[in-house]
């Protein structure tokens, strides 16, 4: 197990889980991911998060062709959920570190998951800053980003932030540079990664961003503890770039049509909804959640302005999977988005009285009356279908100024 040294000193000491799919417990990582941990040899050393329980062995021997485990002076924690934290109390036993820095929120976090008795923490706050020899390391706390806990570290001598889960991508190979990659895999994976995990915290993520620019802090490499990393400014700036416009939300001319089906009438329903949009020149993606995972949904979100749900009416109310889904799409805060609904029934008929209700507590504008059918959907109900999806296309480029 070899580290990759990422600048002089400087070395990626992590591990790459080619098979998990299971990212954070609740979204899908289709390629794996990465968790990267970064180890600096300066006057003390210091090492950078850790990685998920399970790779600790994978950890150690890397680290271990770096540099003595005993002689880890510090261990920085950026981030305390446990795909970062998850090796800390073995680091703490074998390296003995003499400190371990955490934000404030952190040592609150490390002290709930694991035994902390006897561990050297010292609270680091937003402008504190510690000298390792011919480095500075300088803390800025980023909370929410994503958890309390968050915080990232700038080393201004390499022009390096290591900056946890922002910026982050769930991609499993053996490069560890986005240069190294092709640069539509990356945005892709990152469009996923965005809208699953830090959709939630946009407006936070513009005023990090802001910050970022205000300090004046010079970045040549941008280390995060999932994915590539992004060497030389041009990449930095580039990811900057997507960051910003992910959070902004700008509107898209771009439709996705999320159903679920019994016995097939909502989704030749969808089929039929999509027609109308491609009848006004607005791509479209159609996706049964039956097959499409929740988090492949949110990535197509990523890039649609109009969002549309089908679903028959069930006991009363929806099918369970679109439930599902509204639920996860409702946590992860969409906004800027029009919303239509439509729906088969037998007999009571309040799916899209649900869809529709849904939407709208979601803060999304409903601009066309959704269009629900009695059991088989007959020509009339196609028009009915078709004639939604072209209104609600129409509405979407007045949004986009088309
Ligand atoms: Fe990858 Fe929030 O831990």
């Amino acid at each position: 197990m070899h580290p990759v040294e990422i600048k002089k000193d400087v070395f990626w000491v992590g591990a790459v889980d080619y098979t998990s799919r299971d990212f954070h417990g609740y979204s899908l990582s289709p390629q794996g991911t990465t968790y990267n941990t970064y180890l600096v040899k300066d006057e003390k050393t210091v090492l950078f998060d850790t990685v998920k329980s399970n790779f600790l062995d994978t950890m150690l021997c890397r680290m271990s062709n770096v540099t003595e485990l005993e002689t880890v002076d510090y261990i920085v924690c950026n981030h305390l959920e446990p795909d970062h934290s998850g090796c800390l109390p073995k680091l703490v036993e074998l390296c003995k570190p003499e400190k371990i820095f955490c934000s404030p929120l952190g040592k609150r976090s490390m002290q709930a998951h694991y035994d902390t008795e006897g561990w050297p923490i010292e609270v680091v706050k937003t402008g504190d800053s510690i000298n390792i020899g011919s480095r500075d390391i300088q803390f800025i706390e980023t909370r929410m980003l994503h958890w309390p806990d968050s915080m990232v570290s700038y080393i201004p001598q390499d022009k390096l932030l290591i900056c946890n889960d922002i910026f982050g991508q769930n991609i499993s190979t053996t490069e560890r540079f986005v240069d190294e990659v092709d640069r539509a895999v990356v945005e892709h994976d990152m469009v996923e990664y965005y809208h699953n995990i830090v959709l939630p915290f946009s407006p936070l993520v513009l005023k990090t961003l802001d910050a970022i620019a205000e300090m004046g802090i010079e970045i040549d490499m941008l280390a995060p503890d999932h994915g590539l990393i992004f060497r030389g400014k041009e990449d930095v700036q580039w990811c900057f770039d997507k960051y910003r416009e992910f959070a902004e939300q700008a509107w898209k001319k771009r439709a996705v049509i999320i159903f679920d089906t019994m016995w097939h009438s909502t989704e030749k329903m969808a089929y039929a909804v999509a027609e109308g949009f491609e009848s006004e020149g607005v791509p479209v993606r159609i996706m049964h959640l039956k097959t499409d995972h929740h988090s492949a949904v949110m990535t197509e979100l990523g890039r649609a302005s109009a969002v549309v749900f089908g679903s028959p009416t069930h006991n009363n109310g929806i099918l369970p999977e679109v439930a599902k889904m509204l639920t996860y799409m409702k946590g992860l805060r969409p906004q800027n988005r029009i919303g239509g609904a439509f729906g088969s029934f037998g007999w009571s008929g309040e799916c899209v009285k649900s869809l529709s209700g849904s939407l709208v507590d979601m803060g999304f504008e409903m601009p066309v009356d959704g269009v629900k059918i009695q059991f088989v959907p007959t020509h009339d109900s196609f028009k009915k279908c078709y004639e939604m999806g072209v209104e609600l296309a129409k509405a979407l480029k007045e949004k986009c100024g088309d």
